[in-house]
This record gives C-alpha cells, sequence and structure tokens, in this order.
C-alpha cells in the first residue's frame, strides 16, 4: 500500500553539506504519489539552489519571509496549515538552536514556531557540535515540545572526522514519515470524547457561577489525541480558545448540557473527563434580571457528576475513563477516593493550590493514579500543558493497543 500518497510534506532544507540528500529525499516522496513544498534557508542556498528544488517538486520555493508575506495566497500561517507534517532535512545545529529557543528570523523558524503540525528533524552536523551540551541541551528540550527525531547516524562525517551527526539516508527518512502516516491510519478507528473548561450554572438571564478553568488543559489533550490520529469529540463550556479544524467541537454552557452531549457522543474507546463542572446549579432560575433591592436566595442543588455517571453506565461506558482530580490539599489520598468512588481507570491530579499550575496556566504538573496497577502513580514533572498532553495521550495508546 502506497501510505504516502497525497500526503502533502513541507520540506525545510537547512544549510549544510547533506543538503544534496534532500534532492533525492524530494524526488523520492514525488515517486510516491506525495505532494511537496519546500521552504530554504538562506545557507541551504549555498548547497542547493532553488532551481534544482523547483524542477524536482515542481513547486514554487519558498525562501524569503518578507515577500512571502505579501503574498495573500501562501503565508507562513497557510504554509504549516497547507502541510500534513514539517521535515526539516537537514536540520542543522543552528536551526535546532533557533526552534529551541522560540526565535523566528526567518521564513523556516517563522513557519515552525507558529505551527501545530507534527514536525519531523533529521539534524546533520559534525559530532562535536551533535555532542556539545547546548545542542544537547535544545535537543531535549525539542523532543519535549514534541518534536520528533530521524538520526542522525553513526559514520564518516564530510569534515574527515567520525563519529554520530550524519544525516539519516532519504530511504531511512522516508521510511519513518510513513510509519507515522501509518500509525495516524491505525488509531483512527479510535475514538477519543473529552470534556473541557468551565460551566456556568445561570441564576438569573445575566448572572451565574462559574470556576476558573480556562479550557487549556482539555483542549490541548483534544489536540494531542486528534494529532495521534483519534477521531476526538470536544465538550467544552465557555473559554476562548481556538479549537483545530480535525476535532468535532461541541460548545456548552451548562453542566445539564455538558451531560447530554455527553451522553450524545458516546460510546468511544477512551473519554477523558478535564472539565471543571460545577457541583451545583440554582434550583429555581430567575427568568428575569433579579433587582438589587429583591430578596436573594441562591437555593442549590447538586449538578449529575457526569464522570460517575458515565463510567458506572454499561453501554456507555468507554473502555478507558479518565478522570480528573483538581485538589488543594492531599493531593494523594483525595484523588485515590475519586478513582474509586468515580469508578475510573486512571485518576490525573493536579495539586490546584500552586497559581503557577492548574487552572490558566500554560503549564500543569500531574500525577496519574492508575487503578489497575493496584493504584500505582506516575508523576509528570512540570511542563506545558501541550506537552503532559502528548504524554498522557501516548499513554492512552498504550492502554488501548
Ligand atoms: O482548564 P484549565 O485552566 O486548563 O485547568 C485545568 C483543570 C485544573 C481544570 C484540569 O486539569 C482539572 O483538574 N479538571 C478537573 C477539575 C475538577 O472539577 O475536578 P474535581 O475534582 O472537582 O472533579 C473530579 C472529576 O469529576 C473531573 O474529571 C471532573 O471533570 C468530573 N466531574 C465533576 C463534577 C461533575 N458534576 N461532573 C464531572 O464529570
Amino acid at each position: 500500500m502506497n501510505n504516502l500518497l497525497n500526503k502533502k510534506i513541507l520540506l525545510i532544507i537547512c544549510g549544510g553539506i547533506s543538503a544534496y540528500k534532500s534532492l533525492e529525499l524530494i524526488r523520492s516522496f514525488k515517486k510516491k504519489g506525495a505532494q511537496i513544498k519546500t521552504i530554504l534557508t538562506n545557507s541551504a542556498k549555498q548547497f542547493v539552489t532553488p532551481l534544482s528544488v523547483t524542477s524536482l517538486s515542481q513547486e514554487k520555493v519558498y525562501d524569503d519571509l518578507f515577500s512571502l508575506e505579501n503574498e495573500s495566497k501562501m503565508d507562513h500561517i497557510s504554509l504549516s496549515r497547507w502541510s500534513d507534517v514539517i521535515l526539516v532535512a537537514p536540520a542543522t545545529a543552528n536551526t535546532i538552536a533557533k526552534l529551541s529557543s522560540g526565535s523566528s528570523d526567518d521564513l523556516a523558524s517563522t513557519v515552525m514556531l507558529a505551527s501545530d503540525k507534527n514536525i519531523f528533524l533529521a539534524p546533520a552536523m559534525n559530532v562535536r557540535m551533535w555532542e556539545h551540551r547546548s545542542t544537547k541541551e535544545n535537543i531535549t528540550k525539542l523532543k519535549n515540545y514534541g518534536f520528533s527525531l530521524i538520526g542522525p547516524e553513526v559514520g564518516d562525517m564530510a569534515c574527515g572526522e567520525f563519529g554520530e551527526g550524519k544525516m539519516s539516508e532519504p530511504e531511512k527518512i522516508i521510511e519513518k514519515i510513513e510509519d507515522y502516516f501509518v500509525s495516524l491510519s491505525k488509531n483512527k478507528k479510535f475514538k477519543a470524547l473529552v470534556t473541557a473548561g468551565p460551566t456556568r450554572e445561570y441564576i438569573d438571564p445575566v448572572r451565574f457561577i462559574t470556576n476558573k478553568s480556562s479550557g487549556k488543559q482539555g483542549y490541548e489533550l483534544a489536540k494531542s489525541l486528534s494529532k495521534k490520529g483519534f477521531q476526538t469529540t470536544l465538550i467544552s463550556g465557555p473559554t476562548n480558545l481556538e479549537v483545530e479544524k480535525n476535532i468535532n467541537f461541541i460548545e456548552v454552557e451548562t453542566a445539564d448540557q455538558m451531560f447530554k452531549e455527553t451522553q450524545k457522543n458516546l460510546p468511544a474507546d477512551v473519554a477523558i473527563f478535564s472539565a471543571a463542572v460545577a457541583d451545583f446549579k440554582v434550583q429555581k432560575q430567575q427568568t428575569e434580571k433579579i433587582k438589587k433591592e429583591d430578596y436573594l436566595n441562591l437555593g442549590l442543588e447538586k449538578n449529575i457528576d457526569i464522570l460517575n455517571y458515565i463510567s458506572n453506565h454499561n453501554s456507555l461506558r468507554p473502555k478507558l475513563v479518565i478522570g480528573f482530580a483538581a485538589e488543594t490539599i492531599d493531593l494523594e489520598n483525595n484523588s485515590k477516593k475519586k478513582l474509586i468512588d468515580k469508578n475510573c481507570d486512571w485518576i490525573i491530579a493536579n495539586d490546584v493550590s500552586n497559581k503557577s499550575i492548574g487552572f490558566n496556566s500554560d503549564f500543569n504538573e500531574v500525577t496519574i493514579f492508575y487503578k489497575n496497577k493496584n493504584m500505582k502513580e506516575e508523576k509528570l514533572s512540570l511542563k506545558r500543558k501541550s506537552e503532559i498532553s502528548d504524554e498522557i495521550v501516548d499513554r492512552v495508546l498504550d492502554q488501548l493497543n
């Protein structure tokens, strides 16, 4: 089967002696039916010419950030949006350093900084550069950001030295990209449901009870699942966040609406309940705005516990039910109690007394408690919510497979 047919690959060529191998890459990708757009960095043009790249890819070569921005059809965002995957080959020490520091001073780095696609790096550099501590730290950082590495290999270098730093051969790079698309299509059989954000429980038409949830953790989880090929539904309370177009997005306001939509969108293989659902709603919501001088009595009643209902419902229960626990004290005991009481397979606990993680932060630090492993716990140390989500989804895949 041809796994690359019609796949859209954005190839970024940086300035290194192995840039000549990128021409072979383009030729082979084209032969397998892939579409290729190419960005050349300034130094790449010292090694390969735009003319040879255009001839092989049969596409315009992109190289200048500023002339590009004048074009309405294909700006740096559109280039990333167009692609199914981004491949940097060769990825030089300089480009790796720029990516790890978030610098965006040319088209290649700007496109990658603005991209939410999977980015593969095929590093190529002298062995001492590869082994330098700063490169090692940059690579660790990029791996944590979700970049994938292909190579480098050990061998004789153009500079006469021997060691690790050679760019992988085009066949190996193509095989890795093919593997990626194969695993994506394998995972397409999996359905995932994520709840996210806060709920609003109305008192009257303009006032409501809510909480501090921004939805960031849940949206990142949905993004990671979708990136790995899952058919993903995200049911979210009100947030200011953008949703990727591949995700089936359902916006709700109240816990009752979230409950209804959750039932409607099951069964699934995995459900992750990251929403901060309000525990209470107002018994009698006023249809007109309450006046200041009116007597205000907020009679509250308990909302349905969506997670608890689903995890105890035979025909709706996904194979893997994952709850979150937002705790301010005694994280371990409270989370383990929720794991049992709510009949989850895993509980992901975050300490929301720490203001720099949890609610509304871009970062989180979580502990996963696994029921099937005798409540064994696993800590995912402080990192971006996007990275935490990628790590959680890797574990979900291990479990489902
Ligand atoms: O949205 P962010 O700003 O990114 O913040 C992320 C987060 C802190 C909200 C998230 O990481 C998190 O911890 N979400 C769960 C918050 C919460 O309500 O925890 P809880 O301990 O009260 O609830 C336990 C579990 O039951 C959760 O999975 C919750 O979704 C679920 N639940 C709770 C009440 C209810 N009525 N229905 C539910 O499904």
